[in-house]
């Protein structure tokens, strides 16, 4: 029974990609529905056939999944998955490897190191870092926030891990008023608070403002951000690190999907000033177009990383060498770094490149279509992000519903300087010139029949 099973999956996950580039982009509001009346079951006394129930699921579920593989989805930052790490996610789950350690997966221990090696390789950053993989940029933000909570405590003699927070010199928290949600629910998590940060104001761009930066006594983190999530700017690093750094501050970058600029001779620039950073938080299922889930922490203080992360227990047996349990926030895991390792080998340094490039290309290409219909760009298109509403807020939300419900494609919508917008993110290995074209279309029309006159 175990062959038939998994060629059948195989066979109905092989048609969905093939089709997936030719659905409605969100799924019709009758499949969900149906999905839901199908769903609308107790639990079972007796077994099911697994065919049946791969049957099922191709039949209720499959139809009901947002087409985020396909070509024209544009919604959050969300990326694709490129066939070769969707055959790597099979193998990994195949394997069913318990990422942990050497002692529970010597394989996969080794692909782990060789990924991070990698991604420090790509990304231009000091090849002596340590880090690990985890569920997410907002997982990767966490862990680095962990270990610079230890670190800049260390230097006033605390020990964060031992002691906690109670009777601990304070610590200032600097971060953008456009820092990304996940910064926040991080240092509410690691006990930092939400409301205590300083708050640095942004430029119109949403990049924190490098005069208004100021130096304070005091353990300190520095939250700096490569890519804001609605117009892609980034925080002006190469200013705000000489003026930050001394003893006792740590300096950190959220660049779930701006850390990726690195890659790509063209964009480099706007990263300029990042390897100097202590940590880093980057996602692979973003722009590297890995399957969900998938984040990046790296540091260049692996002790600290480890005083935060490590677990002891008798049982764990400990290999000398690095496992993944003493420098991640889980214990046991999932084979992530096989889906990096594999992306990067397949890509390679240009075709990593490349693919940051003309998914850059593609956002520039929006907004020509979009601004020579009269349409207005609120944002400098830097890097993915394109941000586009007019000057009436009923209009651009009526805009945004008929996008969205209208399946030619799927952008998301924010609030840009207090104004209902639609948000374009572009970081999709199958995206296409005529998918940026039709889907520019499919905006400009939806303003116009919502009344936008030109
Ligand atoms: C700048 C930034 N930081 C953090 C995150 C959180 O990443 P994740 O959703 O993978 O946890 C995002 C997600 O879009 C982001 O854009």
């Amino acid at each position: 029974m175990l062959s038939p099973v998994l060629d059948m999956a195989a066979s109905h996950a092989v048609a969905y990609m093939r089709g997936v580039g030719e659905r409605s982009v969100f799924p019709k509001a009758n499949r969900i529905e149906r999905l839901r009346q199908a769903m609308d079951a107790d639990l079972p006394d007796s077994p099911t056939d697994s065919r049946d129930i791969l049957g099922f699921l191709d039949e209720y579920v499959a139809p009901a999944t947002v087409a985020s593989t396909g070509g024209r989805y544009f919604g959050f930052v969300t990326g694709g998955a490129m066939p070769v790490t969707i055959a790597s996610h099979w193998l990994a789950t195949a394997w069913d490897q318990n990422c942990f350690s050497h002692a529970s997966s010597p394989a996969m221990a080794i692909m782990e190191e060789s990924a991070l090696r990698w991604l420090l390789q790509l990304l231009e950053l000091p090849e002596n870092c340590e880090g690990t993989l985890v569920t997410g940029g907002t997982m990767a933000n966490l862990t680095c926030l962990a270990a610079a909570r230890n670190a800049v405590l260390g230097e006033y003699e605390w020990d964060v891990e031992r002691n906690g927070l109670s009777g601990a010199p304070a610590i200032r928290v600097v971060v953008g008023e456009q820092a990304h949600a996940s910064i926040y629910k991080t240092l509410g998590l690691l006990g930092l608070g939400r409301d205590r940060v300083v708050s640095v104001p942004a430029d119109s761009q949403g990049r924190m403002r490098a005069d208004l930066v100021e130096q304070a006594e005091g353990p300190t983190i520095v939250c700096l951000q490569a890519g804001n999530v609605n117009s892609g700017a980034f925080d002006p690093a190469d200013r705000i690190i000489p003026k930050t750094r001394r003893p006792g501050v740590w300096i950190h970058v959220d660049g779930a999907f701006g850390l990726w600029a690195r890659a790509a001779g063209s964009l480099r620039h706007l990263a300029r000033g990042m390897e100097l950073a202590d940590s880093w938080a980057t996602d692979a299922h973003k722009w590297l177009n890995v399957p969900y889930d998938c984040g990046i922490a790296l540091t260049r203080d692996p002790a600290a990383l480890r005083a935060s992360m490590s677990a002891n227990g008798d049982y764990l047996m400990s290999s000398g060498t690095r496992d993944a349990i003493h420098v991640s926030p889980e214990n046991s895991r999932r084979a992530r770094a096989l889906d990096v390792w594999v992306a990067l080998k397949s890509l390679g340094r240009q075709g990593v490149a490349e693919l940051v490039e003309r998914n850059c290309s593609q956002a520039r290409l929006m907004r020509k279509c979009l601004e020579q219909a009269g349409m207005e760009v609120l944002n400098h298109v830097v890097l993915n992000q394109v941000i586009v509403s007019c000057a009436d807020a009923g209009i651009t939300s009526s805009a945004i519903r008929m996008i969205q419900d209208g399946g030619v494609c799927w952008c998301g919508s924010t609030m840009w300087n207090s104004r209902p917008a639609l948000r374009i993110s572009f970081s999709s290995w199958v995206t296409t010139e005529d998918d940026v074209r039709r889907s520019a279309e499919a905006v400009i029309q939806a303003f116009r029949k919502s009344g936008w006159e030109s």
